[in-house]
């Protein structure tokens, strides 16, 4: 995003929220009042919740913050505040049934289309380079990714169609399986993105060894060939805390997987389908992913390692915006904003390429990091404690990257997302790494012996 003058500003802007509540809409209309308002699982809001939510977030910071205008129904507040109740309570509250909800978020957006036409996008810090205007953008679409993990939650017949990835480019046999990343100072984070949000801020110098990173993400093949070890049956390849859990919970496969015959079938939106080999795996918690790595002779990356492999540029020195360069993501170089509906197969997207030649780092699934959710240093909460800062800690695991249900608006090289370890229902998977000097012939046994980790549901 490099838009200059206010009249960019404003296409700009219009035109990412314009795209935003297309999405909203078509997630929130290809279903009836009744799975609006039923809650599909624990984990999530009803949709109908989103809805409003989303609404509801756009009128405080567009309209009341930036705008200076009274509440339109101050009433609705305390229902919509996440942090007031969470996902599991939120089908008990009086919400706005799917109509008026529909009719306040119109109403919103008429009003906030308005105030876009007479903004000036200067002086104030939310008005500067349309900040506050990029931040409503990408909270609506991380809320219609929200709503796509629910919809691949839901029971019923399908309700989303779109058409799948391409099939994988030639040269993916000859592909290596890992890439060297030279060790040396990076710059992490950014200070200059416009509508970049506080934790992925500010920039900062990271000293990173040396180290091999996977070239793709890792696939259901591989990972089917860690569940035919008995790889869930191995305290060895398990952290404690992931053994524990996987003990507790009896899982056995990723999330959606059944075994049929001599191989694995899987549930994607409704539709029952053999686990296509090539496509990376997915619906794996960061205890499993850690388990996989482990058992691989490998780790995950830090996420200091993923974001230098994604934007150091080791020719000019820089880090760029993306692993490809500046440009903004196009459909020819990552696989993003719902175009489709699962992972493309590794190795696509050549255009979309690090300078190292590691692919599919944007889009597909997200990856999950071998790091804790942490500030950078020079952190400072903007525009409200509660976007990150109340978030950061050991009990959060940080994910990179976007999954194929993140819109470009809402990715970039430094964009951070963060859940708990135990969280499957998300578009993630991962893929590995390990240090540059030769690793130990057989990497030691883990002891299994901790209590249990909580679990509990972000409160987003
Ligand atoms: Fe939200």
């Amino acid at each position: 995003m490099t838009p200059t003058g206010t009249e960019a500003l404003r296409d700009l802007v219009a035109s990412n929220l314009a795209t935003a509540r297309e999405r909203t809409e078509l997630l929130t209309g290809c279903v009836d009042d009744g799975d609006l308002v039923r809650q599909h699982s624990p984990l999530m809001s009803p949709l109908v919740w989103d809805l409003a939510h989303v609404a509801n977030q756009e009128e405080l910071w567009l309209l009341r913050e930036v705008g200076g205008r009274e509440p339109m129904r101050p009433e609705i507040d305390p229902l919509y505040d996440a942090f007031e109740h969470p996902r599991a309570e939120r089908p008990t509250l009086p919400l706005l049934p799917p109509g008026e909800a529909r009719a306040y978020a119109h109403e919103v957006r008429g009003r906030v289309l308005d105030l876009v036409e007479a903004a000036t996008f200067t002086g104030a810090r939310l008005l500067s380079g349309a900040f506050a205007f990029g931040m409503i953008a990408q909270h609506e679409q991380q809320h219609d990714e929200t709503m796509l993990i629910t919809h691949q939650l839901r029971k019923g017949a399908p309700a989303l169609t779109a058409p799948p990835p391409a099939a994988p480019p030639a040269d993916v046999p000859s592909l290596p399986r890992e890439v060297l990343i030279p060790g040396g100072p990076f710059t992490m984070g950014t200070s200059a993105e416009p509508w970049a949000l506080d934790n992925e801020r500010p920039a900062h110098a990271v000293t990173v060894p040396a180290f091999y990173l996977d070239t793709t993400p890792v696939t259901n093949a591989a990972f089917a060939e860690f569940l035919a070890d008995g790889g869930y049956d191995d305290p060895r390849w398990w952290s404690p805390a992931g053994w524990a859990h996987r003990q507790r919970t009896g899982q056995t496969a990723p999330l959606y997987w059944r075994r049929e015959g001599s191989g694995w079938v899987r549930t994607r939106f409704g539709v029952r389908e053999p686990v296509p080999p090539a496509e990376p795996v997915m619906h794996v918690s960061w205890y499993e992913a850690d388990a996989y790595a482990a058992w691989a002779g490998r780790r995950l990356p830090t996420e200091a390692e993923w974001e230098k492999a994604a934007r150091h540029d080791p020719v000019t020195g820089r880090s760029r915006r993306f692993p490809w360069g500046d440009e903004d993501p196009t459909p020819d170089r990552a696989n993003l904003g719902q175009c489709h509906l699962q992972p493309a197969p590794a190795g696509s997207y050549p255009r979309g390429a690090s300078p190292a030649g590691v692919r599919q780092m944007i889009g597909d699934v997200w990856e999950w990091t071998a790091s804790d959710f942490l500030p950078y240093p020079g952190f400072s909460a903007w525009p409200y404690r509660e976007y990150s800062e109340v978030f950061f800690g050991s009990e959060y695991k940080t994910l990179r990257g976007g999954s194929f249900g993140v819109a470009p608006v809402a990715c970039r090289g430094t964009f951070r997302n963060w859940d708990y370890p135990i969280r499957r229902q998300i578009f993630a998977g991962f893929r590995t790494a390990r240090d540059a000097e030769p690793p130990a012939p057989h990497p030691p046994p883990r002891p299994s012996q901790l209590p249990p980790a909580p679990g509990a549901g972000v409160s987003r």
